[in-house]
């Protein structure tokens, strides 16, 4: 059963990968999205190595905290820390970027020169990002279809890398019954949602656990590199 279902996700991953790598996902209506792309093993082993070593400098001073759902304050499966100027939080309170870590209420550490230069080489946006949320996935963690939408700037994209083990990744369209479509997304393997798949729905379904001899421990880690404010125009800029 598991075997037929994975043999399925390969081939859906295989199919999207196709597709998306040379000309951006299909839409409903059969036109092109432009902006949502994947690099499969856009980072070959040794700059995961490198990565995974600059990410692990970040957790030294940012731990990863639980964190938890607004309003209702459930945790969620997945732990988290940040890195760079701000950080995205979610708690009782709501969803929001903040300049320190919760817990510990130092400021967040840079953001790693590794994941400038992939931010500077995947993004096409000429401003530095202002955040990078990390999130840590052990074997039963998940994250439910949401939006990335609590950033001033959309027209930024995202750009996600992943380390690990691999993750079955669902992805739909900017309103939330829009058909969805999943593919496995395994370590060093590249996603930016920008363009018109800036907002679009996503979330993980769930961790394939022993599919990457990356961690140690097991697990996945995923690192998503955002601008969050509108850069101020420079000096003597002409604004219309
Ligand atoms: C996120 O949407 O914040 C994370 C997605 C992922 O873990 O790939
Ligand atoms: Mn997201």
């Amino acid at each position: 059963m598991r075997g037929s279902r994975l043999a399925k996700e390969t081939l859906a991953t295989e199919a999207l990968q196709a597709m998306t790598s040379e000309h951006g996902a299909a839409n409903r209506d059969g036109s092109r999205r432009p902006g949502f792309r994947i690099v499969p093993g856009y980072l070959g082993r040794d700059r995961q190595e490198e990565l995974l070593a600059a990410v692990r400098d970040v957790l030294r001073p940012a731990p990863p905290y639980t964190p938890r759902m607004p309003k209702s304050g459930r945790p969620m499966s997945v732990r988290m820390t940040n890195c760079g100027p701000l950080g995205w939080m979610t708690d009782a309170g709501g969803y929001r970027y903040q300049q320190t870590h919760p817990e510990t209420g130092a400021p967040w550490p840079p953001i790693p020169d590794v994941l400038l230069a992939a931010w500077n080489d995947l993004s096409s946006y000429p401003h530095e990002p202002e955040a990078c949320l990390v999130n840590i996935y052990d074997a039963a963690a998940r994250m439910g279809l949401h939006q990335d939408r609590d950033e001033a700037d959309m027209t930024a994209p995202v750009v996600s890398l992943s380390l690990g083990d691999s993750c079955v990744f669902r992805i739909g369209g900017t309103r939330r019954n829009d058909p969805t479509r999943t593919f496995r997304l395994g370590s060093g393997d590249a996603l930016v949602l920008g363009g018109s798949a800036r907002l679009a729905f996503h979330g993980v379904d769930r961790i394939l656990p022993g599919t990457s001899t990356l961690l140690p421990e097991g697990g996945r880690i995923n690192l998503t590199l955002r601008r969050v404010t509108r850069p101020q125009p420079a000096p003597g800029a002409v604004s219309d």
